[in-house]
């Protein structure tokens, strides 16, 4: 057995179904490929946890294993890795001491999924280093044990984009997990410069969901409707289809309450540009949108940057985690 591991995994993109995919409907997800590396090293000093992520600025963190003690100070990051080795030592009842590294990337801030990443990544190293066996779908339960115990809300999506990798169909809590085969994803990344906060948007949309409960189920209706014709579209590469259906979604966001004047200046600017359809992806008010390109690629790049969004270039459909050495 080797005394560490590393294992990468790809950060993610909501292409359809935010917010329903949290009220038991489905959403589809890619695997981006921009990786978060987590290194996990058996040390001698049993029940200590030292944490070293230099991109959230956590260097030499010490964390006693035997004190369930409240992370919520700590860097997200770092709550995440704590978390995920309590409850694999919980679950395979271990004691040994551990010194973590992540590194990652992509910014935390494009909502690329980065508290996911760490959690799968932090959970696959471990299961790799005590040789103990995990399904996809067993990494997938303790992965969403974990994000649950943490910040309490989350449809999962997010770790299942982590660990299958690829294009998913994808329905609340892991009901439902369908990999899609498309062979390719046209489609343009603008960042809005806008960091957003999932768990305050969440909360937002079930405010809302109070107080306009049957509309709110309406609404995450037909963005269910949408996901499903949007998977049909996707799989028949009928792109004019899923550009339609990813702007009729964009509507639905809009209603919800979670877009944003920097989301919808990029949209508005990308279909103007002749992007088949556009839309926020992710829990909105910020972070990034999808715009879908077949043609004037180059022109809908410059007119995302003339509203002030940033276009990334990061390739799509990437595998899943994978242990690196
Ligand atoms: C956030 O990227 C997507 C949401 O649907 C939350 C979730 O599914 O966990 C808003």
């Amino acid at each position: 057995m080797s005394s560490s591991v590393t294992t990468s995994t790809p950060g993610k993109l909501m292409l359809m179904g935010e917010h329903a995919v949290v009220y038991d409907r489905g959403c589809l997800v890619t695997a981006v490929d921009q990786r978060l590396r987590v290194t996990v090293t058996k040390s001698n000093n049993p029940q200590q946890l030292t944490v070293n992520a230099p991109d959230v600025q956590v260097s030499g963190y010490q964390h006693d294993l035997s004190h369930d003690k409240d992370s919520t100070d700590l860097p997200k990051a770092v709550r995440f890795v704590v978390k995920s080795v309590q409850n694999f030592y919980q679950q395979n009842q271990l004691q040994t001491g551990l010194q973590i590294e992540t590194t990652s990337e992509f910014a935390s801030t494009f909502g690329f999924g980065s508290s996911s990443a760490v959690t799968v990544g932090t959970i696959a190293a471990l299961a790799n280093l005590f040789a103990v066996e995990l399904s996809k779908k067993e990494l997938f339960d303790l992965a969403y044990k974990t994000v649950l115990d943490v910040q309490g809300v989350g449809s999962g999506f997010d770790l299942a984009a982590a660990i299958w990798g690829g294009l998913l169909y994808f329905e609340t809590g892991g009901k439902v997990i369908e990999p899609l085969e498309v062979g390719q994803l046209p489609l343009l990344i603008g960042y809005t410069g806008v960091k957003a906060d999932t768990v305050t948007l969440v909360k937002q949309v079930a405010t809302r969901k109070e107080r306009y409960s049957e509309l709110m189920d309406t609404i995450f209706d037909l963005s269910w409707e949408a996901v499903k014709q949007g998977k049909t579209a996707l799989l028949n590469h009928d792109w004019q289809e899923l550009g339609e259906l990813m702007s009729i979604h964009q509507g639905l966001s809009y209603a919800l309450g979670v877009s944003s004047i920097q989301l919808e200046k990029q949209i508005m600017a990308a279909l103007d540009a002749g992007a088949l359809g556009a839309k926020l992806s992710g829990a909105g008010g910020g972070d990034c949108m999808l715009a879908l390109v077949t043609s004037n690629a180059d022109s809908v790049k410059e007119a995302i940057s003339n509203v002030g969004g940033q276009v990334l270039d990061v390739p799509l459909l990437a595998q899943g985690v994978r242990v690196e050495s």
